[in-house]
């Protein structure tokens, strides 16, 4: 595997790879790297000739008073564990490589209706930051493929709309989740967790199943769902942030009518915020 960490070093190995008709899978990465990850690079791997993953904590994405000082850094771990997976290249760059003009950036990538709902309300900041370095990060690799973790349903569909608005020529591979044995998601946010923390935190996927069940056996007062479901959160000691009841591929709250459904939740625990979410189709109703 060979390390980079400037632009201009990838995009020649990259362009050398391509002139060669080779096609490139792009994992773009924070780092701290667990199997939901691994699972994205063998995904690259068994779908591309060379696997190309990014590992860059993006100070864009993270608003002040949120954990961008805390965020866990283990670039070497991180390394052997690419390595084993059959990564080809690891981008590396540091923040001054990829802003080099700062990071007040006056070219960034906004998508007002997406990026202001669900996660997007109490982290305003958030996708438009996500949005900009993917961008950025995509025009430096120039991937046939780049995938995502379906765990981050909200990143996914702004990533998939942006690549669609601005004719982007890549194809986005969403890459179902990676649970713990307990059904919680796998994330890097996991590690602020304690043991305990961790066997707690898993009553969020239970819950969202919970919920899918109702809704597949005919419930359908969507708000009052909603409701219940902040309310169980809170008694099992999570501060709630959002349950909703979407539209699975727009987000959009979901009507009655609608038969391809996402809940989408996020919810703090001991202090780290959670965010999981469900996608099912139901029948129309006898
Ligand atoms: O999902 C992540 O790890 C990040 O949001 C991403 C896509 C690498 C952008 O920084």
């Amino acid at each position: 595997m060979r390390v980079l960490n400037t632009v201009e070093s990838l995009q020649s190995v990259l362009q050398s790879a391509r002139e060669s008709g080779k096609t490139i899978g792009f994992v773009p990465t924070m780092g701290n790297l667990h199997q939901g990850h691994l699972s994205l690079v063998e995904k690259a791997g068994d779908s591309c000739d060379l696997v190309v993953v990014s590992i860059f904590v993006n100070p864009l994405q993270f608003a002040a008073g949120e954990d961008l000082d805390t965020y866990p850094r283990t670039l070497a771990e991180d390394r052997a564990k690419l390595e084993q997976q059959g990564c080809d290249i690891l981008f590396a760059p540091t923040v001054a490589e990829m802003y080099p003009e700062g990071q007040r950036i006056e070219t960034q990538v906004d998508l007002p209706t997406l990026s202001q709902m669900h996660c997007g309300i109490t982290r305003p900041h958030f996708f438009k930051g996500v949005a900009t370095v993917v961008v950025k990060l995509l025009c430096m690799v120039l991937p046939t493929r780049a995938f995502f973790g379906e765990k981050d349903r909200q990143q996914l569909t702004i990533i998939r709309q942006v690549v669609k608005d601005l004719s982007l020529p890549v194809v986005i591979e969403g890459v179902p989740t990676i649970r713990e044995p307990s059904g919680l998601a796998m994330s890097s946010r996991n590690g602020y967790l304690s043991d305990a923390g961790r066997e707690r935190a898993a009553y969020l996927y239970r819950l969202l199943s919970e919920v899918r069940e109702q809704i597949e056996q005919g419930a359908r007062d969507y708000p009052a769902l909603q409701q219940r479901a902040n309310q169980a959160l809170a008694a099992e000691g999570f501060e709630p942030d959002y349950f909703h009841i979407c539209q699975q591929q727009s987000l959009q709250p979901a009507s009655e009518s609608d038969r391809e459904l996402a809940i989408l939740a996020a919810a703090k625990l001991d202090g780290t915020r959670l965010i999981d979410n469900i996608a099912f189709r139901i029948s129309p109703l006898a």
